[in-house]
């Protein structure tokens, strides 16, 4: 996964694409690179390293109306200042930015040797700009040797391609990402809208399959063999401001900050608390009536959301598995017409998760996806989609999408169950009033958090461990995966119950164990995580101030007291800034953590 960016227009296209590279560094950060022309050929400067390096090692600023531009998440050939992107042919009358993965490139490699073009990179990438080369070596036009060299490609690809002395540029687009954004006579391509947001917010997502031709008169959208496609416009609703850090040091605690207004967003219009019923207008009632199972398909932090939606499915008496989306196709469970299969994927673009969709599809599941990101690949090929409405997060460690994922999926487990059964669960009139107060709730925790202390009283340790049960357990593989994930500490999620069948081994004084408690069998919680304490492990209790866990624990994050759906998401929140603040004290790279990226498109 990477972050392509191409630009056409008057004016220098340098800054555009700088700050495009910018946006999307949260898609991959080990090296950056710009292509533009002026038509005295291609001016090419990359480097491995960030956007910010690249910016301060382009000394003459490079000048020209049209380029292309690329930030890298290294999949073949570490992250170099050769393997950096753009690359090109030899004479560099071709420039090509790639994100995916060219499966035959070995093949094609060979055959471009042996026909006498030299290779500079151990990228699958530079396969391409040869082979557009090749084509134009026999006579073809640019176009046609694009299209040419596209068709040959197997694989994944966003492809976006520039020719030494020409005002277009060339792009395709097959498993990856690609959308053209357009403003009075200025055109961009790119892996996502928050690229050229302060520019534009006009943009044309392109299909798999597409080929589109932009140059300053327009944008041409084909199949690869040139027939014409229609593609509608669309206008985003993020604005530019809501991806920028505002006020905050990092993108993860302004989003943490911002969960109050993405759950209100998330819930808004989507709950009726006078009828006692959720309103997902997206479905017509009794959309679910012949539903006999729903399988879950997610990873990382969606997965922890999915787990969260499929335990409050088979608490409403909905038979329900979350299942890992990169061991689906290799352990699905059976799936018949009666199967609702549902993608849970803030990107809507993660390999995984679409490959098990696309997967469940074909055995003849209905397919949903659960996504922040209208217009993404898993939002378009499942038969219906739901939005999170979270805003862009950027932060590479998922914050504001959990919840808003966890809240989603509580509210289509009460409406699958209603569906069901004809009439809404019986609990769901109590949880309505709660879930229009967790924003308010949510506020409460932000505005007064032990988090800081937590953090800085535990700093050394040798690795946490966080328990829940029920719905919380979910929560503490979540508070584990955000710890690790920012902090580079060991940490791990347990259920309660797990722990006295091994993990008990790991513990010590220097493990702390945070312990989660949501109402459910708390009783059987505190009792585990009294049997951690015996063995030295400081216990923290994340639960509310009256609960009897207070007076046991070694320390306390405070929640307030709501139904048991709820709270474990609040928890979160605390378990989000402690990950948080103990990042920051050792002072990680919290928006970027080492060898990861936002969106994973490779499996
Ligand atoms: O875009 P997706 O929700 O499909 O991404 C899935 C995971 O890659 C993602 O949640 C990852 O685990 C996050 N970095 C966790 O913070």
């Amino acid at each position: 996964m990477c972050g392509i960016i191409g630009r056409v227009g008057d004016g220098n296209a340098l800054e555009p694409l700088l700050t495009g590279l910018e946006n999307l560094e949260y898609r991959g950060y080990d090296s950056a690179g710009v292509a533009v022309q002026n038509g005295s050929g291609i001016n090419v400067e990359k480097r491995s390293g960030k956007v910010e390096e690249l910016k301060s090692s382009i000394g003459d600023p490079l000048q020209g109306e049209v380029g292309i531009g690329h930030t890298r998440w290294s999949t073949h050939g570490p992250p170099t200042d050769a393997n950096a992107h753009p690359h090109t042919d030899e004479s560099e009358d071709v420039a090509v930015v790639h994100n995916g993965i060219i499966e035959n490139y070995t093949e094609l490699k060979e055959r471009l040797a042996a026909n006498g073009y030299e290779f500079t990179s151990d990228t699958d990438t530079e396969v391409i700009p040869h082979l557009v080369q090749y084509y134009l070596d026999a006579g073809y036009d640019s176009e046609r040797a694009f299209r040419q060299a596209i068709d040959e490609l197997e694989g994944s690809y966003a492809v976006t391609a520039m020719v030494s002395g020409e005002h277009v540029l060339y792009a395709a687009r097959r498993g990856s990402p690609l959308v053209v954004g357009m403003e009075d006579g200025e055109y961009f391509l790119a892996s996502d809208v928050p690229a050229f947001l302060e520019y534009t917010d006009s943009v044309i997502y392109l299909e798999d399959g597409d080929v589109v031709v932009v140059d300053a008169d327009g944008v041409e959208f084909t199949d690869l063999e040139g027939n014409p496609v229609v593609r509608e416009p669309e206008t985003v609703e993020w604005d530019p401001e809501q991806a920028g850090k505002g006020e905050y040091d990092h993108f993860m605690l302004k989003e943490i900050h911002e969960q109050p207004t993405s759950l209100s967003q998330a819930i808004e219009g989507r709950i009726d608390s006078a009828g006692g019923r959720i309103a997902l207008a997206d479905f017509e009632p009794g959309t679910f009536a012949d539903i006999d199972s729903v399988q879950f398909v997610a990873c990382g932090t969606s997965y922890h959301a999915a787990l969260y939606g499929s335990l409050a499915l088979n608490q409403a008496g909905v038979q329900s598995t979350a299942l890992l989306a990169n061991e689906y196709s290799v352990s699905a469970p059976p799936i018949d017409d009666d199967t609702l299969v549902i993608a849970v994927t803030q990107s809507g673009e993660t390999a995984d998760t679409l490959t098990a969709l696309r997967q469940a599809a074909r055995e003849g599941a209905d397919t949903l996806t659960l996504t922040n990101v209208v217009g993404s690949t898993a939002a378009r090929e499942a038969d219906d989609a739901l939005f999170i409405r979270a805003g862009p997060e950027i932060g590479v460690a998922a914050t504001k999408t959990f919840s808003s994922q966890a809240v989603m999926l509580t509210l289509l487990a009460q409406r699958i169950a209603a569906d069901l059964r004809g009439e809404p669960p019986a609990d769901l009139e109590a949880l309505l009033p709660e879930l229009e107060s967790m924003p308010a709730a949510i506020d409460d925790v932000l505005a007064e958090s032990a988090a800081t202390t937590i953090a800085r009283r535990y700093r050394n340790s040798e690795a946490y461990f966080f328990i829940g049960r029920g719905l919380g357990y979910p929560v503490a593989l979540e508070g584990a995966l955000k710890f690790k994930e920012i902090t580079y500490e060991h940490a791990e999620g347990f259920a309660s119950g797990e722990l006295k069948h091994g993990p008990l081994a790991l513990v010590t004084p220097e493990t702390p164990v945070f312990a989660i408690f949501t109402g459910e069998e708390d009783e059987k919680t505190l009792k585990n995580a009294e049997e951690a304490q015996t063995r030295g492990a400081p216990v923290i209790a994340v639960c509310p101030d009256d609960h009897p866990a207070v007076a046991v624990a070694d320390d306390h994050l405070s929640i307030p007291d709501t139904e048991p759906d709820l709270a474990g998401l609040i928890a979160n929140v605390q378990l989000q800034l402690v990950s948080y603040h103990a990042a920051d004290l050792l002072d990680r790279p919290i928006d970027k953590p080492r060898n990861l990226a936002k969106s994973v498109t490779v499996e």
